[in-house]
């Protein structure tokens, strides 16, 4: 059994198709990439997956669980968390709280609990912080951790969205276009990053344009061209697949 499956995924906006018939599935601790040029619904395929679209038809389950007509909540409560493209940390919020808001999820705390400030309550909001510390530890975080999340700089701030992301201890970590932005240097970490997210256990779809990146961290890439999809298979399948090359370059290529 797959740990996502996606079939058939259709959504459309007023009568234009964002997305017209995307299928593909994903293995515990697998790596998939979504490519396609800009536009071609890779982002609106996550936030159909994550709950925050509802697409037209088709069929997303995670482990045979429907995820279809689910809130984002719902969705990341079943294991499923997601990093955005335009980063959407709380800016104000320290690094550690922001980080923080990612346990809260897992964490089982009554309101009554919070209210009183009783003893479980007290051990579970210190677990929650060791827990932020830890994920800022393991993706490497070398800002101030205590400061405001918008003074951090852009690569750092990516890497808080990150540990927030894994603090959900998701099995599955939908990642948009995390090196975007980013300069060779720190390119080369966030595939280290990837791969040591993989090493525990956890499955990745990772949009992302860097073909050298997608290339080398992915087991198969999925492509879409105009929300259809053209290409699914081995990376090294998918580079050499006309189709691909034809919607990368354009016609031009072929004069
Ligand atoms: N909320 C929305 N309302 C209207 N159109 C949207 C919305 N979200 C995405 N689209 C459209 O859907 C298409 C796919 O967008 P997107 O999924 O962001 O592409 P990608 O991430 O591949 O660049 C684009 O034409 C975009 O304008
Ligand atoms: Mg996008």
């Amino acid at each position: 059994m797959s740990l996502l499956s996606v079939e058939d995924l259709r959504l459309s906006f007023g009568g234009l198709a964002a997305i017209d018939g995307l299928s593909f599935s994903v293995d515990e601790a697998e790596i998939v990439s979504v490519i396609g040029p800009n536009g071609a619904g890779k982002t609106s395929a996550f936030n159909c997956v994550t709950g925050f679209y509802r697409p037209t038809s088709g069929r997303i389950t995670l482990r045979d669980k429907n995820l279809l007509g689910l809130r984002p909540s719902a969705v990341a409560g079943l294991g499923v968390a997601r990093t955005f493209q335009n980063l959407r940390l709380f800016g104000e919020l320290s690094v550690l709280d922001n980080v923080r808001a990612g346990s809260h999820l897992w964490l089982r705390q009554s309101v009554l609990d919070a209210l009183l400030h009783t003893p479980r309550y007290r051990r579970s909001e210190r677990e929650c912080t060791e827990q932020a510390h830890h994920w800022l530890d393991f993706v490497g975080l070398r800002g101030d951790r205590y400061g405001a999340a918008r003074n951090l700089p852009y690569g750092e701030q990516r890497r808080t969205e990150i540990a927030r992301a894994l603090a959900r201890r998701p099995d599955l970590l939908l990642l948009d276009e995390p090196a975007a932005g980013l300069n060779h240097g720190e390119k080369e970490e966030m595939l280290d990053l990837i791969r040591r997210i993989q090493g525990l256990g956890v499955a990745i779809v990772l949009i992302e344009h860097d073909m050298g990146l997608v290339m080398e961290v992915s087991e198969r890439v999925v492509v879409l061209n105009f929300g259809k999809e053209i290409a699914d298979g081995r990376p090294e399948d998918v580079r050499e697949n006309p189709a691909v090359i034809e919607a990368y370059l354009g016609s031009d290529a072929h004069a």
